[in-house]
């Protein structure tokens, strides 16, 4: 079983991360966001890790449960000094035994993205997601001297159209150019099948 498992893991690695032509036919953003999802996503808990920041002041940082609805996230962030340059990163992990590296690993620079999308799928997904879930941090350069108050949602929406029920761990991180960490973030999460199927080989 655990070689079945790590078979799956390498094959979606391949299909999803690449920055090759399957990227953009795997995953784009904004075509497939409107999609429907054969999975549901249950958020179970959210954390601000790594505190307290050296350069933010974390105000808030909790998980709003909401029976039959989807929990809200909620931030709030000091950010007094001004940045020209703020790296964003996201990594998806799924729960083996442990957590493990899994389908995302996307990171840019802020400004940058604001700026442009390059035509490349994997910013186009980051900046999609960004504004559609963080949409707060969604302004020109430069970023700081503000709080960033934001109530989030993770919505299927955000993933591809077909991922394996399990266990998941989101992490958003943000740091500065010194990569000093402004706020990092681990967002954990089930993924549930619609319907009846129910094994890892059936996504
Ligand atoms: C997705 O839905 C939104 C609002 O429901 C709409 O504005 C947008 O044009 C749709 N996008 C696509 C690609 O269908
Ligand atoms: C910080 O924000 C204030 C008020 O929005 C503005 O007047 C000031 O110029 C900003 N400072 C910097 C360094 O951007
Ligand atoms: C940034 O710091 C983290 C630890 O906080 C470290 O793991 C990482 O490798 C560093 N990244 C760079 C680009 O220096």
């Amino acid at each position: 079983m655990v070689h079945l498992r790590i078979v799956f893991l390498n094959v979606s690695v391949l299909l999803w991360t690449g920055t090759g032509v399957y990227a953009q036919n795997v995953f784009n953003y904004e075509e497939q966001k409107n999609l429907s999802r054969s999975y549901t996503i249950q958020v179970q808990r959210f954390l601000c890790i790594d505190t307290p920041y050296k350069e933010t002041i974390l105000h808030e940082c909790r998980m709003i449960f909401r029976r039959n609805q989807r929990s809200l996230l909620s931030i709030s962030l000091e950010m007094p000094n001004v940045y020209h340059f703020l790296m964003i990163q996201f990594q998806l992990h799924y729960k083996f035994i442990n957590y493990q590296p899994f389908l995302i690993d996307a990171r840019a620079e802020g400004c940058d993205l604001m700026r442009d999308r390059k035509n490349d799928p994997n910013r186009h997904w980051m900046y999609g997601v960004i504004k559609d879930m963080i949409s707060s941090l969604v302004h020109p350069c430069p970023f700081g001297n503000r709080t960033y108050t934001q109530i989030a949602m993770l919505k299927e929406e955000y993933a591809p159209r077909s991922v394996p029920a399990g266990e998941y761990r989101m992490d958003a991180k943000f740091t500065t150019q010194t990569n000093v960490t402004l706020i990092s973030l681990q967002i954990f999460f089930e993924v549930r099948r619609k319907g009846i199927l129910k094994s890892m080989l059936e996504w």
